[in-house]
């Protein structure tokens, strides 16, 4: 039985892995939960799955729970030292999970990463420290399991499926609302990643937690507009072959091979809805514009340049998509407050995880300059 830990438990993925778990009690057992600010929800799921230790990043535990608690960031770090655990499930959301999941890191034997920023912010750092990295991204598992098909000096280039969010095919974006860049026509995650699929920042993200994951150069990693969320990517190998992996639009599909790889859980038999039905399947592709989502040029181009522009690119969309969900910048703003970021941003490329720490957080103050100076 395998002993698990997950960060980021009170989230979108966080909660679909609690359900993967409770569907295969016989395979994993919850030693550890951590959240952030949702006390509440974290002690509901540690009554129900009864872990040795919790903790949230910010509040107070009530007194005299039957397991170990912690609080903060030293909290979390603590808990991680402690915690005897094999496979950690990290899926904080944003640069808060950096070091949690670089922690867990070191010690699990297998990280099944959902927080990809962590990746793209300290990939250098979490590939030298982890053993085994599972994607649990949708796109990344498709490409990982896509990727057994051929060996990897054949491999021609690396196709990531992006739905596109809810305005690839709108005109105007100037007036988009919070509102309805909150509204994903395929996928139910959390707010940033939902906000980050509307700008296709998150396909940006993707093509850097893809170069770290599967050590392909920029120019082999591409990206197509696939509305429908069924072909979860591909890999074309050198012969001309494409090799994909499809299935309906659920997290707990990923979620669950990250968990169980090498074998692969019998889940649609115990979770309705999850069998793909392919009669009257509809199957588009279309070439991103990328002038009417410069996001994705943006990341494209902090890859190439590599050092700390992930890390800026990072923390500069973190402040853009808070701003613009609080109604203080617009839709459109959120690629200008980045890129007006990175332009004058100039670090030094970080040497330990504590630097890239220290440059996130001056990105952000900088993003939070330029967009007050724009008021
Ligand atoms: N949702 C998806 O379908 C999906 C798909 C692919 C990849 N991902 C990636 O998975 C990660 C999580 O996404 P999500 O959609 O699950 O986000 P989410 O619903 O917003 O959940 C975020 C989780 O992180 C916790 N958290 C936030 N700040 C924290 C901190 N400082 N310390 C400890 N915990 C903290 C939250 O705790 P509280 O709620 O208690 O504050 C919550 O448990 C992101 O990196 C995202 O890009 C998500």
């Amino acid at each position: 039985m395998r002993r698990v830990l997950i960060l980021g438990s009170t989230g979108s993925i966080g909660k679909n892995a609690l359900r993967v778990i409770e569907l295969f009690k016989e395979e994993f057992k919850v030693v550890g939960l951590v959240a952030g600010r949702n006390k509440e929800e974290l002690l509901k799921q540690a009554v129900k799955f009864k872990p040795e230790a919790v903790a949230l990043f910010e509040g107070e535990f009530p007194k005299e729970l039957p397991f170990k608690t912690y609080v903060g960031l030293e909290g979390i770090e603590n808990l991680i030292k402690e915690l005897d655990f094999d496979l950690c499930l990290a899926a904080i959301s944003g640069s808060s999970g950096i070091l949690p999941t670089y922690w867990a890191s070191k010690k699990a034997e297998r990280l099944a990463l959902a927080n990809k920023e962590a990746l793209v912010c300290a990939g250098k750092f979490i590939k030298e420290t982890a053993r085994e990295i599972i994607p649990v991204d949708s796109e990344h598992s498709a490409i990982f399991q896509a990727l057994k098909g051929g060996e990897r000096e054949e491999v021609k280039r690396i196709i990531l499926t992006a739905s596109g969010g809810p305005f690839w095919n709108r005109e105007n974006l100037e007036e988009v609302k919070p509102e309805e860049a909150l509204k994903h026509p395929n996928w139910k995650m959390g707010k940033k990643i939902t906000v980050d699929s509307a700008t296709l920042m998150n396909k940006g993200l993707e093509v850097i937690e893809a170069y770290w994951l599967f050590e392909v150069p920029p120019e082999k990693i591409e990206v197509v507009i696939h509305p429908q969320s069924i072909v979860h990517s591909l890999v074309e190998f050198q012969d001309g072959s494409l090799i994909s992996q499809m299935g309906v639009a659920d997290m707990k599909i990923p979620i669950a091979y990250a968990l169980s790889y090498p074998k692969r859980l019998p889940l649609t038999a115990r979770e309705e809805n999850l069998s793909l039905s392919l009669f009257g399947l509809k199957l588009e592709f279309y070439e991103p514009d990328l002038e009417k989502f410069p996001c994705l040029k943006l990341a494209y181009k902090a890859l190439k340049e590599g050092s700390y522009y992930p890390t800026v690119l990072n923390g500069a969309d973190e402040v853009a998509v808070e701003l613009f969900l609080k109604g203080q910048i617009k839709f459109t703003d959120i690629p200008k407050l980045i890129e007006e970021t990175l332009n004058l941003s100039d670090f030094k490329e970080p040497k330990e995880i504590e630097e890239v720490i220290e440059i996130d957080r001056k990105a952000k103050e900088k993003a939070l300059e330029i967009a007050k100076r724009w008021s």
